[in-house]
């Protein structure tokens, strides 16, 4: 998957009076945050080139991230997403992959406090035939006066590790009685991210909410208990600039991420998630699951016919059934 070709362009006309030189040196320090996890990233956007080397460096990865993940709701089939609520929205870059992933969508409301950067994403969104109705509104979402709709979906891509830990439980309480269908928090792949998630993870089952995805059970998660990280990746083709951004040659990287959606809507059950790639040998394979049992590791071979062809077509983060299996 690639950015839309609309977004493309509206990003290429942004940084066409901008020095690459000023860019890469943006998105180093901008990058260098990002590793050591700080949560006082808006200060990452108070210059224009850092604003511009985020929408170059990291919309391409968060957008795909977020499209991967919203294929989640889009497995669940059944209901449609009219209204979308976007908390800490940056550029806009999850409800450009809210709309490229539901075709049903009418209303779109995004919460940004930095107002250049809201700026920035509403002018990349002029053209867009949804977004560009869109109502921006340039708030902190800690603010106790802020009054917004509730939505069919809402989605914090990003942002709620940005969120201060004593603030959590307060967003996460703000959040979900702002939604009317799904809510969606997608975060870094990395082991602090991932302890934000856990930390929503467990507000939500103490909370009775159901969770979708990636959790098949309400079980203690098995990798907070052994000290792992709950993460996937997905796989974003570079492009040139992103290329030069980033001083690499490939044309692609693997962006890692940890989510979480719950439900307040019907939703399907499945018996269990890949956690890793696939183990792949000659005539067989591994798969590495999480299920309500805890990790559990399965062996597909030949002789298993469509069920190992199916696991042969399985990747990292798919949902997996163990014993439901239908060809
Ligand atoms: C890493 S960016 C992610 C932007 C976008 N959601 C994406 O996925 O590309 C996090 C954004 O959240 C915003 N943010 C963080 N805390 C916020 C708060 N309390 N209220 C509103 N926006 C906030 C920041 O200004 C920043 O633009």
């Amino acid at each position: 998957m690639t950015l839309p070709q609309l977004l493309m362009s509206s990003l290429e006309k942004e940084i066409s009076n901008i020095s690459i030189q000023k860019l890469q040196k943006a998105y180093s320090v901008l990058s260098n945050n990002y590793r050591l996890n700080r949560k006082d990233m808006d200060q990452n956007f108070t210059l224009e080139e850092q604003r511009l080397s985020y929408i170059v460096a990291r919309m391409p990865s968060t957008y795909e991230t977020v499209c991967k993940v919203l294929t989640e709701i889009n497995s669940e089939n059944s209901e449609e997403i009219e209204s979308i609520l976007d908390i800490g929205a940056g550029p806009g870059t999850a409800s450009w992959a809210c709309c490229e992933t539901f075709d049903t969508i009418k209303n779109i409301t995004l919460v940004e406090y930095n107002a250049d950067m809201a700026l920035l994403g509403k002018k990349i969104a002029q053209n867009h035939p949804i977004l560009k109705n869109a109502n921006w509104i340039m708030q902190d979402i800690l603010n106790s006066k802020l009054e917004l709709t509730k939505a069919d979906l809402v989605i914090a891509s990003y942002s709620f590790n940005e969120i201060e830990d004593k603030n959590k439980e307060h967003i996460l309480k703000f959040l979900l009685d702002k939604t009317n269908k799904y809510l969606v928090i997608v975060d870094p792949g990395t082991p602090e991210s991932f302890k934000s998630i856990h930390f929503a993870r467990k507000w939500f089952l103490e909370n009775n909410t159901k969770i979708v995805a990636p959790c098949s059970h309400s079980q203690k998660c098995p990798a907070f208990e052994q000290q792992d990280w709950c993460h996937f990746y997905t796989r974003v083709q570079r492009t040139q600039l992103h290329k030069i951004l980033k001083e690499g040659e490939k044309g692609y990287e693997d962006e890692k991420f940890s989510y979480i959606i719950v439900s307040k809507v019907a939703t399907n059950s499945y018996e269990s998630r890949i956690i890793r790639h696939p183990d792949i040998h000659s005539g067989h394979l591994k798969l590495n699951l999480c299920t309500s049992e805890g990790f559990e590791t399965i062996t597909y071979s030949k002789k298993n016919g469509a069920k190992y062809k199916k696991a042969r077509k399985s990747d990292w983060g798919d949902r997996w059934e163990i014993n439901n299996f239908e060809e």
